[in-house]
């Protein structure tokens, strides 16, 4: 489940109820209660009344936005103001966001509820924060225990991406060790996935990056709006019956004129993969075409995946190709790890 898929659980779940605002921790914010009286789902807008307040109907597309940020960001201040070298404020962001794709001034209101709404469905966390110059601020962020799925991903070989979907995009390190930068991104790693290995491998990479000091974003295929801002990006997909999943080539299609301009890497994930001859290299080759076919790839990631025998289909499940033992998880991190780092070298001479 992502962010915004999460939010409107929650949404749905407690529609109706009085919801206490969690800016309470931060003492003199106005923080009383609020209730979500619809959700339109056809129009895309919700709307909440805060106690003793005229009702306030919001686009949800303001969510999404908000949450990508976060997301993106790991860390956004909720304070009007901006700071020099300090976190993205969200206020600002929504209003530059709402003027560019909306043309409409943002009515600010809805800032404090749209935060409030990311908080309670646990996709991040209130918190003080220290700007780079010593200054505490109020703000948004990732929440610390969410913040290394690569570890998390490794130890726990069930993969379930569904646990693991609530890390968002890790904050990158800094090169120049600032806390904070206000640098678009240099590398995307987006994936698509059916049963959430090939995304625990999209985070491994994306950890890889940013614990290089780059910055990285972690994306599902479906989330990526814009390619331009990456000087690098590492698309992902698992083999399913001889085939690429079809968002990947429909993404390289989409996007083909600014991929062009761009470094792509790409990596397949498949069960056959644990043993590369040349014959299976030859063979993967083939079937990744289809993406090849529409953009130039700088390097390819072939790795092993995982094969959860309730994933198969009845009949292989009984002993067809695959059979029982088969099945299992095949993902090798340190080879992973390896690719991630001959890549940066590539890319950009670096480790
Ligand atoms: C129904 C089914 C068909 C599959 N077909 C192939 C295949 O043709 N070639 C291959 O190498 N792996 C195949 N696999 C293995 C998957 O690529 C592997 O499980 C991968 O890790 C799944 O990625 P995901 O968890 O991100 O969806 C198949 C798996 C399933 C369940």
């Amino acid at each position: 489940m992502n962010g915004t898929e999460k939010i409107i659980e929650y949404l749905e779940k407690n529609k109706g109820e009085m919801i206490s605002s969690p800016r309470s921790l931060f003492g003199g914010m106005d923080a009383g209660e609020f209730e979500i009286t619809d959700i339109n789902r056809e129009k895309e807008y919700i709307t909440i009344k805060p106690e003793g307040s005229i009702e306030l109907p919001f686009e949800f597309s303001l969510i999404k936005k908000a949450v990508d940020l976060v997301l993106s960001e790991g860390v956004v201040s909720l304070e009007s103001e901006e700071d020099t070298n300090g976190p993205v404020v969200l206020e600002k962001k929504l209003k530059e966001w709402q003027l560019e794709e909306n043309q409409q001034m943002l009515n600010t209101k809805f800032v404090p509820y749209i935060a409030d709404l990311i908080v309670l469905s646990g996709v991040a966390a209130y918190g003080w924060v220290k700007t780079p110059e010593g200054k505490k601020i109020r703000a948004i962020a990732v929440k610390e225990a969410q913040k290394n799925p690569q570890k998390k991903a490794a130890k726990d070989t069930s993969g379930d991406w569904d646990r693991l979907a609530k890390n968002g995009a890790q904050r990158p390190k800094v090169k120049n060790g600032g806390a904070y930068t206000k640098e678009k991104a240099e590398v995307l790693i987006t994936y698509a996935t059916r049963h959430g290995s090939t995304a625990d491998i999209a985070w491994s990479i994306g950890n890889s990056f940013s614990d290089a000091g780059f910055k990285a974003e972690v994306k599902k295929i479906q989330n990526v709006d814009d390619v331009r801002p990456y000087k690098l990006v590492v698309i992902g997909t698992p083999i399913y019956d001889n085939n690429v999943l079809p968002e990947v080539v429909s993404f390289a299609d989409l996007h083909r004129d600014w991929l062009d301009k761009r470094k792509v890497a790409l990596f397949v994930v498949g069960r056959t993969l644990r043993n590369k001859d040349d014959e299976k290299i030859l063979q993967t080759e083939k079937i990744i075409q289809k993406i090849t076919n529409i953009v130039d790839i700088v390097d390819i990631g072939m790795f092993a995946g995982k094969v959860a025998p309730e994933n198969l289909p009845v009949k292989e499940r009984l002993g067809g190709i695959f059979g029982e033992k088969q099945a299992g998880d095949f993902r090798d991190w340190r080879e992973i790890g390896e690719w991630s780092k001959d890549l940066r070298k590539k890319i950009f001479f670096s480790d």
